[in-house]
């Protein structure tokens, strides 16, 4: 054999040997706990055949605690780029079959370098973690590799669409670099993050938590709110993220993929003349609206299972993405409160940073009243999701179906925050307050002093309601652009879409703003 063919066996070799990680004794490891290793999963996430690597043959140079014995190409990460449905993005996978993908400085550089490349092309990144947080043989070298990429993260936020997948553990300060990106998908039974692990909640606090009550999915799916797909397997994940990434542009110089339809866009739903009961007060599930009148039903919900009085999603009209924001008349008669503000301010903050349009819905009775909301700060998280319309410069089309009360009605997308089509119902009713509340404060002396106080109230309610109860009172000012036909939403929100899909506006200039936090 050349010399040529020698170095080429030996390139193969140590090709092979870095494509075993931490080894083959990991590998099956990992598979016996149910999970699949770095490289399976970035073969599942990208297009066949896609994947470029970068850093095959970085080792780390720990000599800490006999860490020089223990040196593995590729060091925990394996890093690259790809493409999903033929579109360019960067990904990292931690491979916790080396020292259990626990960050060290190098990998931390190798995750770096995959962040730098996509923000100067300008394509998504996606992560996925499955690690035992800061290396801990590396000390201060490893908390630095973190504090390098959290900037990276920061710094790439609102430029490039960043995704996290959690397919493990993810622990400590680690739980800072997917906190920072857009999007978190976590797998029932293998992902958990917590900031600190249960030992150390029982020896602080004296709570008695596990792993999965502690930071499992379904907890940050419906709990905190960090996790924003739960998924039942990694499968699933990959699938969803693949989905997702379809709905987003390269970054946030680009618009959002058309995607052809044959759904026409003049379909009209008829049952959406009946579809909202003839009490005003009864519910009805605005996922059907949802359905009947997006493209072919179909809808990328986020965060399902978090703050479900309020609904958020993607989804397409006539072929173009948007983001649809809508009131859940079913969970707390829709009503606003801490998570569902900050919940629809932040999906409303991404759809207005990666120029996606803005669907909202509206059926709406107020923000919810009492003690735990206002010690809670209902006033500043409200107020995020008013800052997060207000500032939005995408296109804005509102439909209001039924209630628009109080501050809800100037919050959800009105025209008074740039709202540029506003259209109602004709069932819609837009009030600072419903009947039995303005009653109470118009008609107090009068309510009092009245013989028959239940004979006064249902008058003054009555008199109330026909002034407000329809939205001709707001058609009047212009705050409304149109009153439709519910059966035809579809059409009348693919031509608001079309009508606007050169707007341009800009806001003061600022280094940045200063969102209620
Ligand atoms: C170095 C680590 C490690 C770490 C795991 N390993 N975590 N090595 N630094 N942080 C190594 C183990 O020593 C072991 O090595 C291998 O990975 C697999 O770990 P196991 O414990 O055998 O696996 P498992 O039983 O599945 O448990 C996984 C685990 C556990 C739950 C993640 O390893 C664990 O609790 N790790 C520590 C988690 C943690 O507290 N991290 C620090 C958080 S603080 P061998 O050689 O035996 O295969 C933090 C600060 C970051 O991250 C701050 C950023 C701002």
């Amino acid at each position: 054999m050349s010399q040529q063919s020698d170095q080429i066996k030996a390139l193969i070799d140590k090709r092979d040997q870095a494509r075993l990680g931490g080894g083959q004794a990991g590998i099956d490891k990992q598979h016996q706990k149910g999970k699949y290793t770095a490289r399976e999963r970035i073969a599942m996430l990208l297009d066949e055949g896609s994947f470029e690597e970068f850093d095959m043959f970085v080792t780390h140079r720990c000599t800490n605690f006999g860490m020089e014995k223990k040196t593995y190409l590729g060091d925990g990460v394996v890093t690259g780029y790809g493409t999903v449905n033929g579109r360019l993005v960067y990904v990292f996978a931690q491979d916790f079959t080396v020292a259990g993908g626990s960050l060290s400085e190098t990998m931390s550089k190798k995750i770096c370098k995959v962040l730098d490349k996509a923000m100067l092309v300008g394509a998504p990144v996606i992560g996925i973690n499955d690690s035992g947080g800061a290396r801990i043989q590396e000390g201060v070298n490893a908390l630095a590799g973190y504090g390098e990429i959290f900037e990276r993260n920061i710094l790439a936020s609102g430029v490039i669409p960043q995704i996290s997948a959690m397919f493990g553990p993810c622990a400590g300060g680690a739980v800072y670099s997917p906190a920072l990106t857009d999007f978190n998908i976590m797998c029932r039974n293998i992902s958990y993050m917590f900031l600190t692990g249960p030992s150390v909640v029982k020896s602080v606090t004296g709570e008695d938590v596990n792993e999965e009550t502690l930071g499992g999915t379904d907890v940050h799916a419906s709990k905190s709110g960090v996790c924003h797909f739960a998924v039942d397997s990694e499968e699933e994940g990959i699938a969803t993220i693949r989905e997702l990434l379809g709905y987003l542009p390269q970054n946030n110089m680009e618009e959002p993929p058309y995607v052809h339809t044959d759904d026409p866009i003049d379909r009209n739903e008829d049952f959406l003349n009946q579809i909202l009961p003839d009490n005003p007060n009864k519910p009805y599930d605005m996922y059907g609206v949802i359905g009947a009148i997006v493209d072919d039903g179909k809808f990328l919900e986020v965060h399902k299972d978090y703050a479900k009085n309020i609904i958020i999603g993607f989804a397409r009209f006539g072929g173009s993405a948007v983001g649809i924001i809508a009131n859940q008349p079913q969970i707390m008669a829709g009503v606003l409160d801490i998570n569902a503000s900050r919940k629809a301010a932040r999906f409303v903050r991404f759809c207005d940073a990666f120029n996606i349009p803005l669907v909202t819905l509206v059926d709406v009775p107020g923000f919810l009243p009492g003690t735990q909301q206002e010690y809670g700060g209902i006033i500043l998280n409200g107020a995020k999701l008013l800052y997060a319309y207000g500032e939005a410069t995408v296109p804005k089309i509102t439909v209001t179906l039924r209630k628009a009360y109080g501050g809800a009605y100037i919050v959800m997308s009105s025209k008074h925050l740039r709202g540029d089509i506003n259209y109602a119902w004709p069932s819609t009713e837009i009030a600072v307050m419903g009947p039995a509340g303005a009653v109470n404060i118009l008609y107090k002396k009068e309510l009092k002093a009245a013989e028959n106080p239940e004979a006064l109230r249902t008058e003054k309610e009555d008199e109330y309601r026909k002034m407000f109860a329809d939205p001709y009172y707001a058609a009047k000012y212009g705050y409304i652009d149109d009153v439709i036909e519910p059966r035809n939403t579809r059409f009348r929100i693919i031509r608001a879409l079309e009508q606007l899909s050169t707007k341009k506006i800009s806001s003061p200039a600022k280094k940045h703003d200063n969102l209620p936090m």
